[in-house]
């Protein structure tokens, strides 16, 4: 399963990304705000600042870019061709609107690949995949938030997927703990994006702490003896 970060955090892309397990990057408007408040950059400027630290590392990347032009299909396609132009790593972020679907169908068969997300039911996930979407995006946290169960979502949408053979990528994704990606990773979705306070929990067991600790205690009185 490919990995994600959720951040439009420059630093936090720098932090891990040297770890080789993060495939992609992706963002929203919310995240871009979160991380750029307090500095005049573009959206585009943003971009190629993440895709340039991406590139230090691995040319094999994506990254999702939202459109925000949102108002009609005509709105929404000239604004994915627009960020679709800046980079080929750049995957076309829209929401799972009527006029949405209408211009990721345009889009798609232009060969812009596009992550259809805000994702909520199996239905709307079926007709990201009749559009043509290069991925959907359910979102698993806020689902949960609502009191229903995000996971569930996540094994419908994979088995009706396969069901019918759409090619259409599942990208779990506002998962906000261990447990959600261990969930996802059972189900087989194809990738999963997390925020880095999430990706840095994935390392950690107690065990494997208390394992190293006996282990380094007990080469250092296997050298003492020997001293
Ligand atoms: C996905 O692409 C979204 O950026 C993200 O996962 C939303 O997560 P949240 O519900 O924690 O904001």
């Amino acid at each position: 399963m490919e990995l994600y970060l959720d951040t439009g955090n420059i630093e936090e892309i720098k932090s891990v990304i040297h770890t080789g397990q993060i495939s992609g990057i992706t963002t929203n408007p919310t995240l871009i705000l979160k991380s750029h408040t307090s500095d005049l950059k573009t959206f585009k400027d943003i971009l190629l600042e993440i895709i340039s630290v991406m590139k230090e590392e691995r040319d094999d990347f994506t990254l999702s870019a939202e459109v925000t032009h949102i108002n009609s299909v005509e709105e929404i396609i000239s604004q994915g061709r627009e960020l679709a132009s800046i980079d080929s790593h750049i995957i076309v972020k829209v929401p799972l609107t009527k006029e949405g679907l209408e211009a990721v169908k345009t889009l798609s068969y232009e060969g812009i690949r596009c992550n259809v997300t805000l994702c909520f039911s199996l239905t709307q996930a079926v007709l990201a995949a009749k559009a043509g979407a290069w991925c959907v995006s359910p979102f698993v946290g806020r689902i949960e938030d609502e009191g229903y169960s995000g996971i569930n979502l996540l094994q419908q949408i994979k088995q009706t997927y396969d069901n019918y053979n759409f090619k259409t990528k599942i990208l779990a994704a506002s998962l906000r703990s261990v447990e959600h990606v261990h969930q996802a990773m059972l189900l087989g979705v194809d990738m999963a994006t997390i925020p880095k306070s999430v990706f840095d929990k994935l390392y950690y067991n107690p065990l494997t702490d208390i394992g190293v600790k006996q282990f380094s205690k007990d080469w250092e009185e296997f050298e003492n003896a020997r001293k």
